[in-house]
């Protein structure tokens, strides 16, 4: 069996962030189980680097598309490595292997007349990239770029893609699984319901230079999504016949944002072409930061270098994967990825595998010792370890993460447990119990080292510490089928003392977000004492006092309230204090307001404003207290 695992190839015209480093540590994680699973394994991922977006991103920076893109791809190549993701190829669009097969295939479907030239009228979306049907459209915008697409007519090359609408409809409903979760699945099938238009395939030159550029019309270049989903062919070396082995084995892993390029544009390509389709296509949600969508202009996008500066390696893949319900929006906090440091992994992990090296080194000079006969509790013990390794290995499968790391912790839970109530330390007391505490001992030293053989695909730095730690080598934790099953640790191994595994995080801390470099700040810099402002400065914020009249949870929320405020004119503010405050003790209360806040949109509610309110972070979390007037004072009132 072979596995074939695919990430985005992502635009050079951002740099990385929180996002893009999670598909692809989900990548990883993959590739590491099904080579567990035993499978020869391919992980590919790379960047997106033609099209309209990069000229402009380029123009911006005042360089060369050529010198742009060679910076920024070197960027999203340098941050993988720090998140210990390692693929196999890393793909750049502007690859020479990879302009000729995009110039081949584009040859053969021409051949095969599947590409027609025409007139077309449409609507595009730069942000997006393609051709937005008005079907798609809020309030006349495109929903992911809260932008009015543009009206563009043009003589283009198109690709016959509604021709292979029904036999796509039929791949989809003859295998449940091609596409992942249910619920994308379904919005696919419903979206090819409606009659599906012909896929604008080229750019005119007096429009777009930077593509490749048609075989059949060197006065156009390549739409980005044609050239773009190809990469996933030419890092199996098609059209060489070699590229088929991997191919069966294809699963492709993207956000939702993408899933019409995925699940529509691609299949029928490869049906044009006559190829099998990919095996799989997973989908999954999207992260927000603190519930809000992570944007640069509010100045909230996580960087994953500074992540795992601040949380390690570990900590970072780990909370991804277990925080995030594959398919579902999740929102990263800072209190939230704290927490699950230092319970789930310095707490419940750390703390079984060092009291349990450190029983073994002190009760038995640092060797495994034989287990004698076992005991219903050992045995219990060793049915929850077979259990867990089940629905690890069912779950992983799925690309239900949180799901196998659930049933791994519920086992961690277990093992601590059994700590407890078989109390080694009252055994090592006697000489008689001398038998009973080596079945103590090895009972968990096996529980670790099946612990250790789940848990590398997902934190492969800390599985190698605690192997380490057991004596253990990674070839001895190299195949589920081999090595996951109770009774592999054999006595007389000794352990190697080690670091604690994951020190505790000392104090809460605010996520960390990027500083966005600002223009206008910078210069003022120059004049002023560093972390002063000016008078002026103080007067340009309009703090007012605001009445409360309504509060209402925002749904998907847990901590954000949609209220109207008073000041004196009537406006809605969002305000992220539903943890503290209920909505009734709200309304009637006088607040202080930033009235003139750029309004911005956070979970689709505009918040024209923000409330002030006071902050006290402390080892036992977070409280928040809203900024009171002393005394009745008259809503609207300007604060100074
Ligand atoms: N270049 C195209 C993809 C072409 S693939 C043949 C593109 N690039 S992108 O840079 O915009 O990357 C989109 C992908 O980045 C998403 O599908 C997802 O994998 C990841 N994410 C970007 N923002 C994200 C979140 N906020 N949350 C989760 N994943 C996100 O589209």
């Amino acid at each position: 069996m072979t596995s074939y695992i695919t990430t985005p190839i992502y635009y050079v015209n951002a740099q990385p962030h929180l996002g893009h480093a999670y598909t692809t540590i989900v990548a990883d994680t993959y590739n590491r189980f099904r080579r567990l699973c035993g499978e020869s394994v391919r992980f590919q991922t790379g960047t997106d680097e033609h099209g309209d977006k990069i000229v402009e991103a380029a123009e911006k920076e005042g360089v060369t598309p050529r010198q742009y893109v060679d910076s920024i791809s070197a960027i999203f190549r340098q941050t993988w490595p720090l998140l210990d993701i390692e693929a196999d190829r890393y793909i750049r669009t502007t690859d020479g292997d990879h302009i000729a097969v995009v110039q081949r295939i584009l040859q053969q479907v021409y051949d095969r007349g599947d590409i027609y030239f025409d007139t077309y009228r449409g609507l595009y979306c730069k942000g997006c990239e393609r051709y937005l049907t008005e079907k798609e459209l809020v309030d006349g915008k495109c929903p992911d770029h809260q932008k009015a697409p543009e009206l563009i007519e043009e003589e283009n090359y198109f690709f016959r893609m509604s021709k292979y609408r029904q036999q796509l409809i039929n791949h989809i409903e003859q295998h449940p699984e091609f596409i992942t979760p249910e619920r994308y699945r379904n919005e696919v099938l419903s979206l090819l319901g409606e009659p599906l238009a012909d896929l604008c395939i080229s750019r005119p030159k007096s429009r777009l230079t930077w593509g490749i550029e048609l075989p059949f019309d060197t006065n156009f270049v390549t739409y980005v999504w044609f050239d773009a989903l190809i990469n996933y062919l030419t890092g199996l070396g098609y059209p060489d016949e070699g590229f088929r082995a991997f191919w069966s084995g294809c699963e492709h892993l993207i956000a939702k944002d993408i899933l019409k390029p995925h699940a529509v544009y691609w299949p029928t390509m490869l049906l044009s072409l006559g190829l099998p389709l990919y095996k799989k296509l997973h989908v999954h949600g999207y992260w927000n930061v603190d519930d809000t969508k992570m944007s640069k202009s509010l100045g909230n996008v996580v960087r994953p270098r500074a992540l795992v500066e601040r949380y390690g390696i570990d900590t970072v893949r780990y909370f991804l994967l277990r925080e995030m319900s594959f398919g579902l929006d999740s929102s990263f906090t800072a209190e939230l990825i704290a927490g699950r440091h230092n319970s789930d992994l310095a707490n419940d992990l750390g703390n079984l595998f060092s009291r349990t090296a450190a029983m073994v080194q002190k009760y038995r000079h640092g060797r495994v010792p034989e287990p004698g006969r076992q005991q219903p509790e050992d045995a219990r013990l060793r049915e929850a370890a077979e259990s867990m390794l089940r629905l690890y290995l069912e779950n992983m499968a799925q690309f239900r993460f949180h799901l196998a790391l659930q049933a791994v912790w519920e086992f961690i839970g277990l093992a601590n447990k059994y700590i407890v109530d078989n109390e080694p330390w009252v055994l090592a007391k006697e000489e008689r119990f001398s038998v009973r505490l080596d079945t103590v001992l090895y009972t968990l030293l096996e529980s670790l080292r099946l612990l250790t053989l789940v848990l590398q695909p997902i934190m492969p730095r800390a599985a190698a510490k605690m192997a380490a730690g057991l004596g253990l080598s990674l070839t001895d934790l190299s195949s589920f089928e081999r090595h996951g099953h109770w009774g592999g640790l054999a006595a007389g191994a000794a352990l190697v003392e080690g670091d604690v595994l994951f020190p505790r995080l000392a104090k809460e801390t605010s996520v960390v977000v990027e500083k966005t470099a600002h223009p206008a700040k910078e210069k003022e810099k120059g004049t002023q004492a560093e972390g002063t402002i000016s008078f002026e400065q103080f007067q340009r914020l309009d703090l007012r006092v605001a009445e409360i009249t309504a509060a209402e949870r925002i749904e998907g929320s847990e901590r954000l309230y949609k209220l109207v405020v008073r000041a004196p004119e009537e406006r809605t503010v969002v305000a992220g204090i539903a943890r503290y405050y209920s909505a009734a003790e709200l309304v009637g209360k006088k607040v202080v307001i930033v009235a003139n806040l750029k309004p911005v949109k956070l979970m689709g509610v505009l918040s024209q404003g923000m409330v002030l309110a006071a902050r006290e972070k402390s080892t036992a979390g977070e409280r928040l207290v809203l900024t009171a007037v002393d005394g009745d004072i008259a809503a609207g009132s300007g604060v100074a």
